[in-house]
């Protein structure tokens, strides 16, 4: 409470006037005063300390390997760090072997490779059946450890391409999460490979389980739901295509574009996994509690859960029409925002007490891993990359640009506008640390499609529409998920949003600025002194919400899809995915 006292006092004009008389009669009301003021601000959104912040902050990230690693604490070092399959001969070969009995009675998987011999990766047969094992096992990795899962655990589901540097951090972050014990960890892949299953199979802070997504085009190279030699060709004319008598002739998408099985692939899984999560696997086709949607270039606060589970609580009377609770924002600002002279000032003149600078010890790192961004560029999950129609490019410059400009402090958190600002008051030290302010609004595509969470009774009805999510012509999931909570739920999506993010999106990077110098690790090392800034301001582990009234509404406009998503294969391939299999 004196800290709290200590902070308030400090923008007022006079106090130090006052305090120097010593009356405690005066000190006592000035403080009733500002304990008043205090609350006026709050309601007021005032960022006295946003401005200064905006100011202050002009350095640059430390983001050498060497400075990320010495971010992480030495016990997850082995996340990061890649066990080299030589593939030509194999020197690694003992690495392996060491790795591979770490399984965990996941039984002799593709790991276990004898020293000396040549790695080779698995063949197209050989992985489906794997595939096959997999999914009919659903073995529960560290169940003896952790226990059942229960009703009100969190199961968080992540998507997982092919972009491991990525979902190494990731599973940094999990790992740092406190209640992560308590969860169930789900790895959903549309890509079989064997350096990923090594890695997620090396977990042990939580229960793991993987599912293989089973029509990913890896297994069906060509056929559809891969490239069938005979599709059309995406720029082909309709009436030539009718000639040439292509496959899917009949049905280009709402562009006059055929399908790319690329694209199709990720609105698929999605609906898979939400689908065999909720539906199908015999560890969670009963749960009652939430689940949360997470991607592999994704990286958590390690309060995430704690704020969830704090969310969930206070939905009863925070916002009853909530159905989705979203804790994720996206940081399209964030590359060209700098924080950092200004954490230390704060966290280092603010704070006595705290234990926050010590952390800074240095362990040296293994240096071969993080990260070439090499994966982001080929990778085929773009789903924000709305190719077919940019709309979205633009609006992102806007943001940019505004975002450059932003040093005038006008309060009202118009997110849109200032993402910048907005996600520099809520993360940076202020006077509101203790408590969590949180939103709700119609859930937007765009806005809010990461890091969010929903429970059976959600899922339940966005499964009824179906036929929306699967005929609706836009390959992006969230987009047709949106399209489903507009053209036909009952009660629309509606989301209570945590302002002050506590997953973010570190893979933006490889999507977004292809022509940008940006570099997964520079995205990586913000994060992580944002989360260090936050930490020992202690601003994580907020004591309670504060609901605040939303800004802007604008009403989102129907609009048409982005397309991708008009060959009816499709359509039949995600519909029949609603169909129990099991
Ligand atoms: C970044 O950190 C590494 C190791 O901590 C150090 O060797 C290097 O000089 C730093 N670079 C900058 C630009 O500060
Ligand atoms: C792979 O093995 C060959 C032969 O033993 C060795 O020369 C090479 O350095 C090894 N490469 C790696 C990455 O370990
Ligand atoms: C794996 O390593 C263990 C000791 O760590 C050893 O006993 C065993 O023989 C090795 N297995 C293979 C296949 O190399
Ligand atoms: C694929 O690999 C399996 C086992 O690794 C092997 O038995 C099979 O012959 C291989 N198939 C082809 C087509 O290479
Ligand atoms: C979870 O809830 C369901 C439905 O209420 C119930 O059938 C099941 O036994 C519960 N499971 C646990 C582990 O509490
Ligand atoms: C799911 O959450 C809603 C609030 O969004 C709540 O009303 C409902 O009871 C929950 N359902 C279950 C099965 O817990
Ligand atoms: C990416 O991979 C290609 C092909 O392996 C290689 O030539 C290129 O140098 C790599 N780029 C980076 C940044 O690692
Ligand atoms: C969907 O299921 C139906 C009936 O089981 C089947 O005939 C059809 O081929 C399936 N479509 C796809 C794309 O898998």
């Amino acid at each position: 409470m004196s800290k709290m006292r200590g902070r308030v006092l400090i923008p007022l004009p006079n106090t130090g006037a006052m305090g120097r008389k010593r009356n405690n009669f005066y000190m006592r009301s000035i403080f009733i005063l500002a304990l008043c003021i205090f609350g006026l601000l709050q309601y007021h959104n005032f960022n006295y300390l946003d401005s200064r912040d905006a100011m202050l902050s002009e350095s640059i990230t430390n983001d050498s390997v060497d400075a990320i690693m010495s971010m992480v604490p030495a016990t997850l070092h082995k996340y990061l760090t890649p066990h080299t399959r030589n593939h030509s001969i194999s020197a690694a070969g003992l690495q392996l072997n060491s790795s591979g009995s770490s399984l965990g009675g996941s039984g002799s998987g593709a790991a276990t490779t004898i020293s000396f011999e040549v790695y080779r990766p698995p063949n197209n047969t050989e992985i489906k059946r794997q595939i096959v094992r997999y999914n009919e096992m659903q073995l529960v990795l560290n169940e003896e450890t952790f226990g059942p899962l229960q009703n009100d655990s969190v199961i968080i589901v992540v998507q997982v391409h092919t972009r491991i540097n990525y979902l190494r951090h990731l599973i940094v972050s999990l790992a740092q999460a406190r209640d992560i014990s308590k969860s169930l960890l789900i790895f959903s892949h549309d890509f079989y490979d064997d350096d990923i299953n090594d890695l997620v199979q090396q977990i042990d802070f939580c229960k793991v389980l993987q599912i293989f997504y089973p029509y990913s085009i890896q297994t069906h190279p060509h056929e559809f739901p891969g490239v069938d030699p005979n599709d059309c060709p995406r720029n082909i004319k309709k009436e030539q295509a009718l000639i040439s008598n292509c496959n899917n002739a009949l049905y280009p998408d709402l562009y006059g574009h055929y399908r790319e099985a690329k694209f199709t692939q990720t609105k698929h899984h999605w609906w898979w996994k939400a689908n065999r999560v909720f539906n199908e696997l015999e560890v969670t086709r009963f749960h009652t509690g939430l689940v949360l949607f997470l991607e592999e270039d994704h990286y958590v606060a390690e309060d995430f859960l704690y704020l969830l589970a704090m969310m969930q609580q206070r939905t009863k009377d925070l916002c009853p029409q909530c159905n989705i609770l979203s804790l994720g924002t996206y940081l399209k600002t964030f590359n060209y925002y700098t924080y950092h002279s200004k954490q230390l000032t704060a966290s280092s003149s603010a704070l006595s007490s705290s234990t926050s600078l010590k952390n800074a010890k240095v362990y040296v790192g293994d240096t071969s891993d993080v990260d070439n961004n090499n994966n982001s560029n080929n990778n085929n999950k773009n789903k924000n990359n709305k190719i077919m129609n940019n709309k979205k490019t633009s609006h992102m410059n806007t943001v940019t640009a505004t975002s450059n400009t932003n040093n005038n402090n006008n309060n009202n958190d118009n997110s849109n506008k200032n993402g910048a600002q907005t996600w520099n008051y809520h993360v940076l030290p202020s006077l509101y640390s203790v408590y969590q302010k949180v939103e709700s609004m119609p859930w937007i595509s765009s806005k809010h499609n990461m890091g969010f969470a929903f429970n059976r009774t959600t899922w339940t009805s966005i499964r009824r529409c179906a036929r929306h999510f699967c005929s609706y012509d836009d390959y992006n999931w969230d987009w047709s998920l949106q399209h489903v909570s507009q053209q036909c739920l009952q009660r629309k999506l509606h989301a209570m949003i945590v302002k002050g993010p506590r997953v973010f999106h570190i893979g933006e990077c490889g999507v977004h600025h292809k022509n940008k110098n940006c570099e997964s690790n520079q995205v990586i090392s913000k994060v992580q002194h944002v989360l260090r800034i936050a930490r020992n301001s202690h601003q994580l582990f907020p004591r309670s919400l504060m609901m605040t009234v939303p800004s802007l509404i604008k009403k989102s406009k129907l609009r048409k899809g982005n397309g991708g998503w008009g060959d009816l294969r499709d359509h039949d391939l995600c519909l029949n995915m609603t169909m129990p299999t099991r």
